[in-house]
């Protein structure tokens, strides 16, 4: 089956075949709606604010933090932190049960079983980070005895405070995030890929514009 060009994408708002497939696709790909879109967008701009805050706290922690930009800037990025990381597990929901629930573009059957197998792998484990990596933050907060910081809300700890336990949460936090810049590597890597060097569309899937 030959690549489509970009011109040969559709709008999947035709799709309405309960198991996805755009039936005016041909051999042309089908997109995300743009709700998809947005959100996968959203996503991404925040998880740059989330590894780069993580791997700032991991690498310095609160103390070397504070000493490089003082105790108000160091409790401000605590509280985004945990604030958007809050916010990645909601539109991760969301994502879900729009996945499970509405319409999908068509699956990519051009592209070799091999990649449709390793792009899927990497999805999946990116979806159990996302969902992951919030709820051990905030397991490993509350159980260090420290708020659950939403904007200016503090949300329930949901377990006792546990020093040790605190410490393996973040732990398994820690590794996470090195878990995500590579699997995030791989993924985006992908989608440049297809992008700049094969031009073949299926950036288009996922694309604003
Ligand atoms: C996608 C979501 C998230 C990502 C990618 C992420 C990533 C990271 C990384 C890489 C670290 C450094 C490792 C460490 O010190 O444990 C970190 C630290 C931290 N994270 Fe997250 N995180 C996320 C969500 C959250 C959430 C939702 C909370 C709390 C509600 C949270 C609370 C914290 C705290 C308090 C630290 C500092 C731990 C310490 O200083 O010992 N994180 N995060």
């Amino acid at each position: 089956m030959t690549m489509a060009s970009d011109d040969t994408l559709t709008d999947t708002k035709e799709d309405n075949s309960p198991g996805g497939d755009n039936p005016n696709t041909g051999d042309g790909l089908s997109r995300h709606p743009l709700f998809i879109r947005l959100v996968h967008w959203i996503t991404a701009l925040i998880m740059v604010w989330m590894i780069g805050t993580g791997l700032l706290l991991g690498f310095f922690g609160f103390v070397g933090v504070r000493d490089m930009v003082g105790g108000d800037v160091t409790n401000l990025i605590y509280k985004y932190h945990k604030t958007f990381g809050i916010i990645i597990l909601g539109l991760v929901v969301i994502r879900l049960v729009t996945k499970y629930t509405r319409p999908r573009p068509a699956e990519l059957a051009s592209l070799p079983r091999s990649q449709q197998l390793i792009a899927s792998a990497v999805h999946v484990m990116l979806y159990l980070l996302l969902i992951g990596m919030p709820v051990l933050g905030w397991l490993g907060t509350a159980a260090g005895g420290f708020p659950v910081e939403f904007f200016q809300m503090t949300l329930p700890g949901l377990i006792d405070k546990d020093r040790d336990l605190s410490q393996l949460l973040f732990t398994l936090h820690w590794y996470g995030g090195w878990a995500f810049v590579v699997l995030i590597g791989m993924h985006a890597g992908a989608g440049l890929f297809h992008r700049f060097i094969k031009r073949d569309g299926v950036f288009r899937r996922i694309s604003l514009p």
